[in-house]
């Protein structure tokens, strides 16, 4: 089973499956094609996490394919010359692009667990770039986005949009050559094809014309590294996520172990005390992300000390059972809200074998920096944005960081991607993770309380009206559809609760009694549950 935000490349990848694939093939497969048919947020040129379950030995492995920083980047690089951070620089200049990772990041994935030939899985999405496919409502809602917004750039738009500059809509047919050209290099060279030669060189001139610092070097050099999984229980089962230099593990098994301690099932999913106690627990991990999360290779993260025992105690018994505490006594900070419309993308794969992948990757933003690497059909990232250009000045997500998150040459900029895997005695029960910015680690909470402690299906898993609390700004944010009963009660206790927008998008797989059921999350409507 496939479930992934496009129907396209959700039945390439189940394609692969029945071909004989693992789900590593099947994975591989889609995180191509979703580069051709989801192109706000599938890509070649940004970056992500896996977390793969090899069902031959148990056991569960992790693969950062994050982008990094190129070398000639410095700590100040998004301050302009009053000394402030200047976001324009960091999300939409050429200097906005980390070095991309997904091409060695699947290639990477694919030569450890894969067992069909790379060329058969690439075969989709060279032909639906090449040959072309109907543009849906989604991406045709998508590219009206990018043109209201004016972000992408001219090359970028000679792809996406018509002749007379209008974007394409539902209906019209989207044919990428130039990316058919640069997917055939890969398959041709492997990561040469997309590191070195043609592809690399468009990338370089590309940014560099503008002032960009990325090297064909910082592009040879690039690569994916195997890490340790984030580990942890709750309630008798096995959760693994990604490691640093994403949040996103780091903080779920956090909340969780914090969580444990609580009746969350007694209080039922969207009660006032579920909410309350679930609020305050991710209150205290944005806390500890702003401080002690960055790239581990520069910065030394604390994990087990934020996963012991002893802070999980601590961090329970500050908990007033009944009022919020206030963010500012937790840790002072100014904040404002995110502006930007953010996009990533999620799939969850399991296989006939118990095998099961978890992947999440992005540009970023919607469309990334929207920069096209010329000639090449390629979306460049604007991932150093997640880098903390200043200490204290927030990102798009509204997230602030400190040292730990400084822009440094080489370094991997902090995520909250959460791709996550959860086992019950040594067996895939529950596969998901989400996109959402600082959203995507509360979504990825929520739907692993919901299956665990409220015993509900996938559907009802994933669909059930979500909440989040990143610490700064000391605001509740609340889906539409949640309870008003609950709203009331939490305002009454001390909270300020506001409406927000839809809250992540997680693509999930859930086994149940050995079948697995699928939920294609509606929050992003097209995505796909594709076959049983
Ligand atoms: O790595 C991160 O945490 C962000 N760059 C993810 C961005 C994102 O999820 C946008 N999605 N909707």
């Amino acid at each position: 089973m496939v479930v992934a935000a496009e129907a396209e490349a959700a039945r390439a990848g189940l394609a692969v499956l029945e071909a004989g694939g693992n789900a590593m093939d099947a994975g591989v497969c889609v995180g191509f094609t979703l580069a051709v048919t989801l192109p706000r947020a599938g890509n070649l040129g940004g970056g992500g996490f896996l977390l793969y379950h090899d069902a031959a030995n148990g056991q569960v492995h992790a693969l950062d394919y994050r982008e990094v920083a190129p070398r000639a980047a410095y700590r100040d690089l998004f301050l302009d010359e009053s000394g402030r951070a200047d976001p324009e620089k960091s999300r939409f200049s050429p200097l906005a692009v980390g070095v991309p990772g997904t091409v060695d990041g699947l290639l990477e994935a694919h030569r450890r667990f894969g067992t069909l030939p790379l060329a058969e899985l690439l075969e989709p999405a060279i032909r639906l770039a090449e040959g072309g496919f109907r543009v849906g409502p989604e991406l045709a809602a998508s590219l009206a986005q990018a043109h209201r917004t004016q972000r992408l750039s001219p090359a970028a738009r000679l792809v996406y949009f018509r002749p007379d500059g209008t974007p394409l809509e539902a209906g019209d047919w989207l044919r990428q050559g130039d990316l058919a050209a640069s997917l055939r290099r890969i398959a041709a060279d492997g990561r040469d094809g997309f590191y070195t030669g043609p592809t690399a060189e468009a990338i370089v001139e590309t940014l560099g014309r503008d002032g960009g610092l990325l090297t064909i070097d910082d592009l040879r050099r690039y690569t994916p590294v195997w890490r340790e999984p984030v580990q942890g229980t709750y309630r008798e089962h096995t959760v693994y996520s990604m490691p640093p230099p994403s949040s996103g593990g780091v903080h779920l098994v956090q909340m969780l172990q914090v969580l444990e301690a609580f009746p969350l099932a007694d209080w039922g999913p969207n009660s006032q005390r579920a909410v309350h106690h679930m609020a305050e627990a991710m209150k205290r991990a944005y806390a500890d992300r702003s401080r002690h999360l960055g790239d581990p290779d520069f910065h030394p993260v604390p994990v087990a000390k934020l996963l012991s025992e002893a802070y999980t105690g601590r961090v329970q018994a500050r908990i007033d059972p009944e009022h919020p505490t206030p963010s500012e006594r937790i840790e002072p900070g100014e904040l404002r809200q995110p502006g930007e419309s953010p996009e990533t993308t999620h799939f969850s794969i399991v296989d006939g074998q118990g095998n099961a992948l978890s992947n999440t990757y992005t540009l970023n933003f919607s469309y990334g920096s929207g920069i096209l690497a010329e000639g090449t059909g390629i979306l460049l990232n604007n991932e150093m944005d997640d880098f903390s250009a200043q200490p204290g000045v927030p990102n798009a997500y509204g997230l602030i960081g400190g040292e730990a998150n400084a822009v440094e040459p080489g370094k991997r900029m902090l995520s909250s991607m959460t791709p996550t895997l959860v086992l019950k005695d040594g067996t895939v029960r529950l596969v998901t993770g989400s996109p959402g910015g600082s959203r995507i680690i509360t979504t990825v909470l929520q739907v692993v309380v919901n299956v665990l402690d409220h015993g509900m299906n996938a559907a009802e898993a994933v669909t059930s009206p979500r909440f989040h609390h990143q610490w700064l700004p000391d605001v509740l944010e609340v889906e539409r559809g949640f309870p008003a009963d609950t709203v009331r009660l939490l305002r009454e206790a001390g909270y300020r609760v506001e409406s927000s927008g839809t809250l992540g998008g997680a693509q999930t797989v859930l086994m149940e009694n050995g079948s697995p059921t699928g939920a294609a999350d509606p929050r992003r409507p097209g995505s796909t549950v594709a076959g049983n």
